[in-house]
């Protein structure tokens, strides 16, 4: 018997009848077997596919979803769901945007740099004991929400492209572009999206309070300078309380909870499961990405395909694997401005994710397989069969091997 089981659901020992998509859009060479690792549920995952079709008669395991109703459960009673319970948004919400790309990018650039000196004016007021205008704050945050709402590839576009800027502010600008960005996707109500990114605006603020050399130490921090670290999301709750900032509630939760875990092991109060708010969530798994993807100084950063392999193994640990599904699907695998390596050795820089199909973002052809740079790079769309035939993406480029700067195929404003 065929039956539709969520990507989440599935285990080794199932066979896939169907991937439900082209050969183009899977990671497998054909569309169907049987599994025989959760390395290869992962991949499938990766690639965006959230549901498969599972023939039963040929599964070693019974799949969950056709398994005989298990008898109901005499206790406890069944919870009633939280005032903050999940929205279950569907996976593909996002709309067509309302202006492509190209005209996005300099209304974004602005948003970007606008937000980025009040990210700076804001470390520079907890530090200095100043009052932080909120007003300046929401102001900036309604920018990035309207711009995203405009076109979600433009902000994230910037962000990728960072460079000079110091990590202690782009991060939290970062972690907010991001948050909005994927909440965006999830189809959050515009409200919810304002209150997220104020509320990643804020949420390490607290590391304004925590000695420097502990803040910048380079090696293993020790278990005693480590109990100091974990005191900054407290901290950053703390700095709303007492600057008497009038915020949604949510604002505080986002601050104080963004290192909560779902498991319980995160701090300062290890509250776990639905107690943490998906606003908070949204937020961690922002801030988890951001950190992992980040050049620091005394490391590199790692590709956003091997940071979203990681966070991906902490669905239904340190995340709720069902919001850990949405961010990777939102965030997309090849983000624009990524360097890539196509199967034909041509060097391409993406333009745009194709949220159907993240692993064949829309790519721009800029370098030949001899490195030799086209002066007319061709735009292809990898989702599109007729157009890119078997072309692929084989790698990723890191930005140092690069040996260009890839914002110049954006071609970003003078300002
Ligand atoms: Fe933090
Ligand atoms: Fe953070």
């Amino acid at each position: 018997m065929l039956k539709k089981i969520p990507t989440r659901d599935l285990k080794p020992g199932m066979f896939v009848a169907d991937l439900g998509r082209g050969w183009l859009n899977h990671p497998w060479k054909t569309k169907s077997k049987l599994l025989e690792s959760f390395d290869e549920i992962r991949e499938l995952a990766e690639f965006g596919i959230t549901e498969v079709v599972v023939d039963t008669e040929k599964s070693q395991a019974p799949p969950a979803a056709a398994a005989k109703p298990a008898p109901a459960p005499k206790a406890p009673a069944a919870k009633a769901a939280p005032a903050a319970s999940v929205p279950k948004a569907p996976f593909k919400t996002l709309p067509d945007p309302v202006c492509g790309l190209e005209v996005e990018l300099p209304k974004a650039a602005k948003a970007y740099g606008k937000a980025l000196d009040t990210s700076k004016a804001l470390v520079a007021a907890c530090r200095m004991n100043k009052k932080i205008e909120i007003s300046v704050v929401q102001e900036n945050v309604d920018e990035l929400v309207e711009s995203v709402s405009r076109n979600r590839d433009a902000l994230m576009a910037l962000m990728k492209l960072r460079r000079f800027d110091d990590y202690t502010y782009t991060h939290s600008l970062n972690v907010s572009v991001l948050a909005i960005s994927a909440g965006k996707s999830l189809g959050l109500p515009d409200d919810e999206l304002r209150m997220l990114g104020l509320g990643t605006m804020f949420h390490d603020l607290g590391k304004t309070r925590i000695p420097g050399h502990i803040l910048n130490k380079p090696g293993k921090l020790t278990d005693e300078e480590f109990a100091i670290m974990r005191n900054h999301s407290a901290m950053s709750g703390q700095i709303i309380l007492e600057q008497q900032l009038q915020v949604e509630d949510i604002v505080y939760k986002i601050a104080r909870h963004h290192h909560e875990r779902f498991d319980g092991s995160g701090y300062p109060d290890r509250i776990k499961g639905e107690d943490i708010h998906h606003l908070v969530t949204v937020c961690g798994l922002s801030d988890v990405y951001d950190a992992l993807t980040s050049d620091r100084v005394y490391h590199k950063g790692r590709s956003p395909h091997e940071a979203l392999k990681f966070i991906y193994g902490l669905r239904g640990v340190h995340f709720e694997a069902d919001w850990v599904d949405r961010f990777v699907q939102s965030v997309g695998i090849y983000p624009p401005g990524t360097v890539v390596q196509l199967n034909t050795d041509h060097v391409a820089v993406v333009m745009d994710i194709n949220q159907a199909a993240l692993h064949a973002p829309l790519v721009k052809i800029i370098a030949d397989p001899a490195g030799m740079i086209s002066s007319r790079p061709k735009l292809v769309n990898l989702a599109d069969q007729a157009e890119a035939g078997d072309i692929k993406i084989k790698r990723v480029i890191p930005r140092d091997e690069a040996g260009f700067d890839p914002a110049y195929y954006f071609n970003p404003p003078k300002d």
